[in-house]
């Protein structure tokens, strides 16, 4: 089976396609680089010495995603496209409603045009309302998001949900939690364009020497040594997690929502000790205020997908911290210019 995969290119994506290409999935990916590098798309056809065509396309252009769907017969779409940076959402949130709802919908109406009806989606745990208990399992509540990121994966979500029972879409909605670490090889990983807002490549760019030190967001939380607790997934594991939404789209209709998480909580000074392991020396921190926004802790409940999905995430933060340090340390600039 053709998937197309939009944002193919990008850090999740990339993984992505390489896990289906070794599945002997066929893809066809379109991006636009807005947030990602040709190089990454030459690394993942090296690694999985498998060609696949490219599109460098704006998800938002009729005409060329019109393009996309008469030249490949596509059985199955995964949606990653979509801008990220919460921080940015807020300064410009125009731009990221404009390209997460707009590149969205148009897929769709692609779609429908097409007569291809399986679609995932990328989506978040930022659409859970901060004050349900943890683990959130896909029945906590969602909503009251603090940024405009949040709200657009929140009415993405809407929008497809809406869409599968109307048009006739069969939609997996998957919400990651933390996604961390690089394929083993180290050829391939999480290159952001400015200074890091995640913590993962905060502390790789400063044990590459690329920052100073890690600031670590508050020490005073209700959590076991008062920093923050997230549920880090290696993203290889979520790679798998989205062949197993494929074969569960190809059996059911309507639209269906699953967390990929670990349900472990991992906090920032014991994902900083991970890696200072995996490093072999120490990486400067300071402790500073609490980031606005931040939770104490969020985890996921895991049940669904491995029931369902028959999917469960299998590697560690040790792993993930590997595999992290491998990327980093042979591409310190990332992908480069
Ligand atoms: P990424 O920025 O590395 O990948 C997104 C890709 O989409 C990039 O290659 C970018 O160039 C491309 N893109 C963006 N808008 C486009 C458009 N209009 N047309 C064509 N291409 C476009 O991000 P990622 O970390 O790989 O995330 C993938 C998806 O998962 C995103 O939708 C993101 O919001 C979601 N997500 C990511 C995380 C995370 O922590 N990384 C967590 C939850 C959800
Ligand atoms: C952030 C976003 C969330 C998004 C997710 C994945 C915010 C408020 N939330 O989640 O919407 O879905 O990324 O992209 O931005 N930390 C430090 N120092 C740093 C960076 C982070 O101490 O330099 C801490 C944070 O306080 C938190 C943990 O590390 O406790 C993880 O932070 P981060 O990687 O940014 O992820 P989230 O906050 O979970």
């Amino acid at each position: 089976m053709t998937v197309l995969v939009t944002g193919g290119a990008g850090y999740i994506g990339s993984h992505t396609c390489l896990e289906l290409l070794g599945q002997g999935y066929e893809v066809v990916v379109v991006d636009n680089f807005c947030n990602s590098s040709p190089e990454a798309v030459k690394r993942v056809k090296a690694l999985s010495g498998k060609e696949f065509e490219f599109y460098e396309a704006d998800v938002r252009d009729e005409k060329a995603l019109g393009d996309v769907f008469r030249r490949h017969d596509i059985g199955c779409v995964i949606h990653f496209a979509g801008l990220k940076a919460v921080g940015e959402s807020v300064q410009m949130p125009l731009r990221y409603y404009g390209n997460n709802l707009e590149s969205t919908i148009k897929l769709c109406e692609a779609m429908k045009r097409a007569g291809v009806n399986q679609i995932i989606f990328s989506s978040s745990a930022t659409v859970y309302n901060g004050e349900n208990a943890m683990p959130l399992t896909e029945a906590s509540r969602t909503g009251d998001c603090t940024n405009p990121y949040g709200w657009t994966k929140y009415m993405c979500e809407q929008i497809l949900r809406d869409a599968a029972a109307t048009e006739g879409l069969s939609v997996v909605l998957l919400r990651y939690f933390n996604p961390i670490g690089a394929h083993v090889s180290g050829q391939i990983g999480e290159d952001p364009a400015d200074i890091p807002n995640n913590l993962m490549p905060y502390i790789a760019q400063t044990a590459v020497g690329r920052r100073e030190y890690l600031r670590v967001f508050g020490s005073d939380y209700s959590t076991p040594d008062g920093t923050g607790v997230r549920d880090y997934i290696h993203v290889s594991d979520l790679a798998k997690g989205h062949v197993a939404a494929i074969q569960y789209c190809q059996k059911h209709t309507g639209c269906e929502v699953f967390n990929l998480g670990t349900g472990k909580g991992t906090s920032v000074l014991e994902l900083l000790r991970a890696f200072e392991k995996a490093v072999g020396k120490p990486i400067p921190y300071q402790i500073t205020e609490r980031r606005p926004g931040d939770l104490a802790t969020c985890y996921a409940a895991t049940e669904k997908a491995a029931e369902v999905l028959g999917w469960r995430a299998e590697k560690t933060i040790h792993d993930a911290c590997a595999d992290s340090w491998r990327w980093q340390s042979m591409n310190p600039m990332g992908y480069g210019k």
